[in-house]
């Protein structure tokens, strides 16, 4: 039984069912998961030598047929293939056959204009989306406007605050920005506290009133511990701010600025550690 007091979504950031089975043993419920690339890749490394794409694809799918068959009334993300190459229309093809794969998938795309392109088409099939690699409030603003009209719960957007922290910018002030730009809005789109690195990153997310955080294994092992805190230890850290911009949400979302050095580093990275496999 999840605590009654906290309404933010938990869901585990893993490749790995027998931590989803962990999870669910130490905090007795689990309303997701996440998974990338990177994080497969980690999964999959050692099983065989190389993988041709197929056997890699299965794989994939294999996993998350497990954690879904252990989350039936939870969410489990799955990541298109993308590199800097790949097309709108790929990315979307690959949603359709990775939808299809459980009844509960919720498909990330990254946020770039081909990932947006992607998402949009999706949304319009009735598809569900996780846009990831969201590191400024304008890809937030450009997730919001390429998805509109989609209803509540089938759009999550994943900022990555610990990537940001890591270049001494402070990732939590873009989940507040991000939180309060939304506030404009009509709310379909659902804040999603990826990239976790503390316990302090998720009772501080736990406090914005984030709508999901996924975290690691050992930080939900640390909250369990913490017997579930929603306190954050708060202060000290010499994290630059984010300040906050006055972004209207109502332009087409071609006229925002999607570019970010981050989301170009993570989406190589993702493909790099896929590729790295075959
Ligand atoms: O959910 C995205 C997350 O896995 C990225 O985390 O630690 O690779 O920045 P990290």
């Amino acid at each position: 039984m999840r605590p009654h007091d906290i309404k933010t979504k938990i869901f585990l950031d893993s490749g790995d069912p027998d931590e989803t089975r962990q999870v669910l043993d130490l905090l007795g419920f689990l309303d997701g998961q996440t998974t990338n690339p990177s994080l497969i890749a980690k999964k999959l490394t050692g099983k065989t030598k190389k993988f041709t794409r197929d056997e890699l694809l299965a794989g994939y799918k294999h996993i998350v047929q497990e954690v879904a068959s252990l989350l039936p009334q939870g969410s489990v993300s799955i990541e298109v293939y993308a590199d800097h190459q790949t097309s709108a229309d790929e990315m979307a093809r690959q949603a359709r056959e990775m939808f299809a794969w459980i009844p509960n998938g919720h498909i990330k795309f990254p946020t770039t204009s081909a990932g947006l392109a992607a998402a949009e088409m999706f949304i319009k099939e009735g598809g569900r989306v996780n846009m990831t690699l969201v590191f400024s409030q304008e890809q937030a603003a450009a997730v919001y406007a390429a998805t509109l009209g989609a209803k509540k719960g089938d759009v999550f957007i994943s900022p990555f605050i610990g990537r940001l922290d890591d270049r001494g910018e402070d990732g939590m002030s873009l989940i507040k920005n991000i939180i309060e730009m939304y506030k404009t809005g009509d709310s379909h789109v659902e804040v999603l506290v990826a990239s976790v690195r503390s316990l302090d990153h998720f009772t501080q997310s736990l406090g914005l009133g984030a709508d999901i955080i996924t975290s690691p294994l050992k930080i939900l092992k640390e909250w369990a511990d913490s017997k579930f805190s929603k306190e954050s230890a708060g202060g000290g850290n010499k994290l630059q701010t984010i300040p906050y911009q006055e972004i209207s949400l109502e332009k087409n979302w071609h006229n925002y600025i999607i570019t970010h050095e981050l989301t170009t580093v993570g989406v190589q990275k993702f493909a790099d550690d896929w590729n790295k496999l075959l």
